[in-house]
């Protein structure tokens, strides 16, 4: 069955000049490439402020050619708020603030193959990611894939959107650190928590689908079978939709930052045997995600 333009509607007129830069789309409603800004340098209040606006309005911001290292990373990050520290620390060592998603011949996963939102089992999940990629794979492949959440929630019927509004759903760390990624859990556990189905973006106030396959465990007040069903038919929707997607080709030096309240990505890992190396910088949420 193919779409036809009874389900179109408009995608959008987001601005792309702003005081400081100008950004090139890579979709009309989710990604952007930022031209003239190097991320060595620190910046001013009005390109930092530039930069926080392009990132509501486009969710994620693509920087190409960047050469940074991680102070400058991490400095980055600051302008928008603390630093997290990522749950699987304890297994990667290192700088707690950052995150390498390094794939080899020898891994036996590559960080978040599949679409996910990131760490939404803690109690206030990261409201941003940044991926400094420095090495991207030989022969092509290794992109990242971004679905615009809010989008995804439009698309739904109203009597489905309805129906997801009161809801809750739990955030399971174990899952994808234990079960997927064979990880031991630190002292206490993996954080495990309950957020709502459908939050408001604390900015831009709009409405937001906030369940994940990476993370949700279940829908809580329904059956087992019920909340299962409701979660697939939800993944089914991000996953066969390609109008909700941007995706980022990388290349060496590239830097996206993602708005992690309102998108998923999924990090496609084709490129075996060839590597692929890149750190992340996230940043602590201000806020419990809220109906
Ligand atoms: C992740 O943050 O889930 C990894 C994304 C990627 O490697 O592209």
């Amino acid at each position: 069955m193919f779409n036809t333009r009874e389900g179109q509607f408009e995608a959008g007129d987001i601005r792309t000049e702003y005081r400081t830069f100008e950004v090139n789309s890579l979709t009309p409603h989710i990604g952007a490439e930022v031209e003239g800004v190097d991320l060595a340098q620190p910046l001013s209040n009005e390109q930092a402020q530039d930069i926080h606006d392009a990132w509501m309005d486009w969710k994620v911001l693509v920087f190409r050619d960047q050469q940074i290292d991680r102070d400058q990373h991490k400095a980055f990050g600051r302008r928008f708020g603390r630093l997290h520290v990522h749950p699987m620390q304890h297994k990667y060592g290192g700088d707690p603030e950052i995150l390498t998603v390094k794939t080899t011949a020898e891994s036996a996963y590559t960080s978040g193959d599949g679409w996910h939102t990131d760490v939404t089992c803690d109690e206030v999940p990261p409201l941003g990611s940044m991926l400094y990629v420095t090495e991207t794979p030989e022969k092509g492949g290794g992109d990242t894939l971004f679905a615009d959440m809010y989008l995804a929630y439009r698309l739904l019927s109203p009597s489905i959107r309805e129906f997801l509004d009161d809801l809750t759903a739990v955030h399971d760390g174990a899952g994808p650190y234990v079960g997927a990624y064979k990880s031991t859990p630190p002292p206490g556990g993996y954080p495990k928590n309950e957020h709502p189905v459908v939050i408001r973006h604390p900015v831009t106030r709009e409405k937001i689908l906030y369940v994940n396959p990476g993370f949700t465990s279940h829908i809580v007040g329904l059956g087992r079978a019920e909340s299962r069903a409701v979660l697939d038919m939800l993944y089914q929707h991000v996953a066969t939709t390609p109008r909700l997607w941007c995706r980022v080709d990388w290349k060496p030096n590239t830097l996206t930052f993602w708005d992690n309240r309102c998108t998923q990505h999924h990090a496609v890992w084709d490129y075996f045997p060839n590597s692929r190396y890149g750190e992340r910088v996230s940043i602590v949420g201000d806020q419990r995600p809220a109906a």
